[in-house]
């Protein structure tokens, strides 16, 4: 596949893969993308997934058409990327490894070669001169390792962007974007909005036509959407208006509550309202939405003197993610001792910029009269809020 005149899409699409990361289920599979510039000077842009290093190899001879490269780029150590350095060493003995001082370091704690002999330390804006193409490398640290360095090339101004901008899904899977990027950025990246914004300020002194990621598809129309929303995720804000309420039940009454509050929200005018079943439905999903939209309700049992357990995993991914800026609300459920609503805001309370109401709702056992009164005016509250 052709992107510019001399830069050729070699990667790889897997749809053997049951857990990315061995966390994130991608129904639709998962691309892991590797380039080609061919100018005076050959590079290839990464490298692939340990189970693909053949399919691969032949991506690459075929666009190489008998000619040898002179660099192999490593913009992120991470296995999905680097895993084939060994193989294409093997296959193009004679390559320069172009890489950040720490990819080297990481490279001979995972493959035992760190090829002092043949490469290249790159560091913020250096240049490799490809001939018509001359490749400025900058830092994006921690988007979404420490080593990570992305590309731009000026001659045809395509932004390789390493992890950056990537989704979940294979290529040859038709899907919009935003969805499994969302989902991707907030699993995988979310926790870093401050690097990111560093990156997408080095981004903005760029003419971009083309951005190139590491997963996902290549991006070269409406640019300003992606970053738009690249903007919006990394520092925090709402994208879409709307309330999430996401709950776990045991016997199906903390679930009539979360029904009753999705009645509730939806008849005082809340235009979306996204009911989740912590339990059941994707997690990943459930971050997503919690930081895409702006007000949050918290309906748990109370179990073993604390929270459902499934409540409690996603109270700590919302956590370890660094989710901020929003509204939260919180109900709890318990027949003899409630406690759930203690628990969740000692979990909650020392989160950035996050608003926990005082307005809660506790539910003794069922959706009573009032259980039920609560539950309005924590409707109110919040739609208030
Ligand atoms: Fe796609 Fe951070 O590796």
């Amino acid at each position: 596949m052709n992107i510019t005149n001399d830069i050729y899409y070699v990667g790889v699409n897997d749809h053997q893969i049951d857990l990315f990361e061995g966390q994130y289920i991608v129904p639709n599979g998962m691309s892991y993308n590797s380039y080609i510039i061919l100018d005076e000077k050959i590079a290839v842009m990464d490298t692939v997934d340990a189970n693909f290093g053949e399919e691969w190899l032949n991506n690459i001879k075929k666009v190489l058409n008998g000619k040898t490269p002179n660099y192999l780029i490593i913009q992120h150590m991470e296995p999905d990327h680097s895993a084939n350095i060994t193989t294409f060493m093997e296959a193009f003995p004679q390559t320069t490894i172009v890489a950040s001082a720490m990819a080297f370091q990481m490279m001979k704690k995972l493959y035992g070669k760190d090829y002092s002999e043949n490469r290249i330390i790159i560091k913020e804006n250096d240049t490799l001169c490809l001939g018509n193409h001359t490749l400025t490398f900058l830092s994006a640290a921690m988007v979404h390792w420490p080593e990570v360095m992305v590309s731009y090339d000026s001659k045809d101004k395509v932004l390789f962007s390493a992890d950056g901008f990537g989704k979940f899904g294979a290529l040859d899977i038709d899907e919009e974007w935003d969805c499994e990027a969302r989902r991707y950025y907030f699993g995988i990246v979310g926790k870093f909005g401050n690097n990111v914004q560093t990156l997408l300020k080095k981004a903005k002194n760029l003419e971009i036509n083309t951005i190139c990621p590491l997963h996902g598809p290549i991006l070269n129309e409406n640019l300003n959407h992606y970053i738009e929303k690249y903007d919006i995720w990394s520092s925090y804000n709402i994208e879409s208006e709307g309330v999430m309420v996401a709950y776990t039940s045991v016997y199906g009454n903390t679930k009539k509550a979360a029904l009753t509050l999705q009645r509730l929200l939806i008849e005082k005018g809340v235009k979306k309202v996204v009911l989740c079943d912590l339990q059941r439905d994707d997690m990943a999903e459930a971050v997503e939405d919690a930081f895409r939209y702006g007000k949050l309700i918290l309906a748990s049992p109370t179990y073993n003197s604390s929270i459902f357990p499934h409540m409690r995993e996603f109270i700590n991914e919302l956590i370890s993610h660094n989710y901020q800026n929003r509204t939260i609300a919180l109900v709890e459920n318990g027949l003899w001792a409630p406690t759930a609503n203690k628990v969740m805001r000692s979990m909650l309370e020392n989160l950035t910029n996050v608003n926990i109401l005082d307005q809660t709702a506790t539910i003794n056992g069922s959706v009573d009269e009032t259980a039920g009164e609560q539950l309005n005016k924590l409707v109110e509250e919040i739609i208030k809020a």
